[in-house]
């Protein structure tokens, strides 16, 4: 089943009074020569363009922090500075300018054995490709890496078996990579990553290589998982679908953050025009709630009418209300009235252009 929108509330782990897992100031990455005078030339307001013949600015003044428990994706074009953001993140490569905190840490004041160290008992990777060891078993290469965390062997091959059980593969711990799926690989490599047991996980890509129905289940499993393990994920794909699916938040990239927001922000409130290129393609019906699909209750006797939640995905209201051509009532917490869903109303928002302001439909 779906997951509703927006999902605020929706991770039990989430500690909105504690600091931000991870938070990005002025964060700038320029490829090249003259990297430095090229950030400010960006800060003074030179385009991108206008430098690109001699440096490539891949990550432009990024400001932003993701809570602890927050599913936070990146999304962007193949080129938007996606993989360098990550890269920054858990230290592999320095910002050309800016700060990086991680758990109020400050990446550039670590030296590098603490950053060594920071990545190893703070932060897992997962890739699209990643290498499996191919004379080891499932569940010897899910607790490969365990051994720099000082474990013996018995207790990194009991954590190994419980990351195995976690991700699905339960049965399959003997066997060997070659005698795998490629959606079982990737469980594997998401093993891997939990398996270390680090607040943070940082996914780059991480599903894009399998099958549309394999990383629909891929994409459930975190979900789930999440919703059992409260991590820190910054989870990177080109996919808007997949990223309205999963993300907590979204961050629309071309170099800079175009816009960030919920999918139902991205959705119906694009910032700009190429935002709503986008979202042009997004199955709307699994974004879209109630409240984002109601209109006006106005003069209307809405005693009869079956109540909904305005939180209810538009998946689990179109059939009921398309069929028996019936209205719904939305109501809030309190069950007070908030609006109606239609079959105008619906087939309205199914068609609503992206990029049309959606604020003139007002709660009744
Ligand atoms: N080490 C490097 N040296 C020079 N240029 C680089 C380097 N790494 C990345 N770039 C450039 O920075 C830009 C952003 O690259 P990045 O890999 O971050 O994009 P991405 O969003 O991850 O793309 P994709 O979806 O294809 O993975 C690209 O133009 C790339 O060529
Ligand atoms: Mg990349």
């Amino acid at each position: 089943m779906f997951h509703r929108f927006p999902r605020p509330t929706r991770n039990p782990l989430l500690r909105k009074d504690e600091m931000s897992a991870i938070a990005v100031d002025s964060l700038y990455k320029v490829f090249g020569k003259g990297a430095r005078s090229a950030v400010a030339q960006l800060k003074n307001g030179t385009p991108r363009d206008q430098l690109a013949k001699h440096v490539t600015a891949a990550v432009i003044d990024h400001n932003w922090s993701i809570e602890p428990g927050e599913i936070f994706v990146v999304m962007g074009l193949s080129g938007s500075g996606k993989s360098t953001l990550i890269r920054m993140l858990n230290g592999l490569i320095k910002p050309t300018s800016g700060t990086i905190r991680i758990g109020g840490v400050e990446l550039g004041s670590l030296s590098n054995r603490e950053l060594r160290r920071l990545r190893r008992e703070k932060i897992s990777m997962v890739f699209q490709h990643f290498a499996l060891l191919p004379h080891r078993s499932v569940v010897e290469n899910v607790a490969f890496g365990l051994e720099i965390k000082g474990l013996s062997k018995t207790e990194r091959l009991e954590r190994a078996r419980e990351a195995v059980e976690l991700v699905g593969l339960t049965g399959h711990e003997d066997k060997l990579p070659a005698q795998l799926s490629g959606g079982m690989k990737q469980r594997v490599g998401l093993a891997r990553a939990l398996a270390a047991d680090t607040e943070i996980l940082l996914m780059d890509e991480a599903f894009s290589a399998l099958d549309p129905l394999i990383r629909q289940e891929m994409q459930d499993q975190l979900l789930d998982l999440q919703s059992k393990l409260g991590k820190t994920i910054v989870f990177i794909t080109h996919d808007l679908n997949e990223a309205m699916r999963i993300g907590d938040r979204i961050a629309i990239c071309d170099g800079q953050v175009k816009q960030l927001g919920t999918a139902e922000d991205i959705l119906l409130r694009p910032a700009d025009e190429y935002v709503a290129e986008f979202t042009a393609d997004v199955d709307r019906t699994r974004v879209l709630t109630a409240e984002a699909v109601m209109e006006p209750c106005a003069g209307r006797d809405t005693s009869k009418f079956p109540q909904v939640e305005s939180d209810v995905p538009m998946t689990e209201l179109y059939q009921p209300v398309l069929n028996s051509k019936a209205p719904l009532l939305v109501v809030d917490d309190n069950a007070d009235p908030l609006g109606v869903v239609t079959p105008r109303s619906i087939i309205k928002s199914l068609s609503h252009p992206a990029g049309d302001p959606a604020e003139e439909r007002q709660p009744a």
